[in-house]
């Protein structure tokens, strides 16, 4: 089966063209990304509007190159999959229009894909054999932070969250509060490598939010606004004004303390449910699970208290947004979902959503 995928939830427009023959062999024949940091980039943040007027700009060129790289004609793709849900709606907009217009015009059909469901299923690209069930999905991203539980394909059962910012936001906050621009995390995980290559001790501790606390949910926004109070904590002492730029030494330090902290409690709280619901793979999704910090220590940990538990994490160009990771979960919720829901989907009735939960399942825990 030939899945083409479409993904414009956020700030980047992409296309794939994915190809499953059975569950364990999945061949990404072509995955096209056209980032738009650059854009939102003066406004610290991506603005919707101007996110959906690129991907209208983008979208016929990013398809049309996707089938190219791919060697395939329209006639050639089984079914089109696109991100539905959630997202930024005047960006959801833009390639559900597009699906819907080709799954009319070329007779396809079409298939709405959660977007955080791309991200945990971006795993299979490379490891679909390696994978077992019951699999906890540590899901990083900028919207979401979540410990998901999936005893099977394409049902999920969250149990734990965030109660306020997400990890992938507090990266990006505390980038700001450093001064070092968007988008955040790559800039943090830099600047705390630095930082580690001095292998001097750290002389800021941060707070672990909610480690402590039974259960597995999150918080991020104490943390984010610790760094905020160290920071004019610096300022103050050194008497610096508002515009003095703080000096790299600090930023990376302080970088550093942030990623440990935030990094920390993921993976205590990782290796806590893992234990708890018996997972036998854990894997890591979404735009952070490309920081390099949290993928070693999340595996060496695992490795250590859980040597029996098999861990993976998405090639890097994989963990940020793209559509191969939509294609991928379409192939896997069209082959294993027995349910109607399968095939609700048309260029009638699709709609894009700006908020929606992972499909659970019935399991109660
Ligand atoms: O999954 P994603 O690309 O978009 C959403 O679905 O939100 O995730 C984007 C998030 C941003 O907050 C970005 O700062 C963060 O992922 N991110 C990172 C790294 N690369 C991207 N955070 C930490 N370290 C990284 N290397
Ligand atoms: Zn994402």
């Amino acid at each position: 089966m030939r899945i083409l995928g479409i993904e414009t939830t956020c700030d980047e427009t992409a296309a794939s063209v994915v190809t499953a023959t059975d569950m364990s062999s999945i061949d990404v024949e072509s995955s096209i990304v056209a980032s738009q940091v650059k854009i939102h980039a003066p406004w610290g943040g991506v603005v919707p509007n101007l996110a959906a007027r690129e991907h209208t700009k983008n979208l016929i060129p990013i398809i049309t190159t996707a089938l190219a790289d791919a060697s395939v004609q329209p006639p050639a793709i089984d079914m089109i999959a696109v991100a539905n849900r959630p997202g930024l709606i005047p960006a959801l907009l833009t390639g559900v229009a597009a699906a819907k217009t080709l799954a009319y015009a070329w007779r396809k059909p079409l298939i709405g894909i959660h977007h955080i469901e791309g991200h945990i299923y971006a795993n299979w690209i490379d490891h679909a054999t390696e994978i077992i069930f019951p699999v906890l999905a540590l899901v990083v991203s900028g919207g979401h932070t979540q410990l998901v539980m999936m005893h099977d394909h394409c049902v999920y059962d969250i149990v734990g969250q965030t109660q306020d910012d997400a990890v992938g936001e507090a990266f990006d906050k505390v980038a700001r509060i450093l001064e070092l621009g968007y988008p955040g995390g790559p800039a943090i995980a830099t600047h705390a490598d630095a930082f580690t290559t001095l292998q001097r001790a750290n002389p800021f501790t941060l707070p672990r939010p909610m480690l402590q606390t039974p259960g597995y949910d999150f918080s991020f926004s104490g943390l984010k606004t610790a760094v905020l109070y160290t920071v004019k904590e610096f300022r103050a002492t050194q008497q610096h004004t508002q515009h003095t730029p703080l000096p790299p030494d600090f930023v990376n330090a302080v970088a550093h303390a942030f990623q440990e902290a935030a990094c920390d409690v993921l993976i205590k709280k990782t290796i806590r449910a893992a234990r708890m619901y018996a997972a036998r793979t854990v894997v890591l999704a979404g735009g952070v699970s490309a920081n390099r910090h949290l993928r070693t220590h999340l595996r060496a940990t695992l490795t250590e208290q859980l040597p029996n538990v098999r861990f993976f994490c998405p090639a890097q160009i994989y963990c940020g947004d793209n559509a191969a990771m939509i294609a991928t979960a379409a192939y896997y919720r069209y082959t294993t979902t027995t349910d109607t829901t399968r095939y609700t989907d048309t260029w009638r009735t699709l709609h894009a959503r700006a908020t929606d939960t992972l499909p659970r399942s019935d399991t109660s825990f």
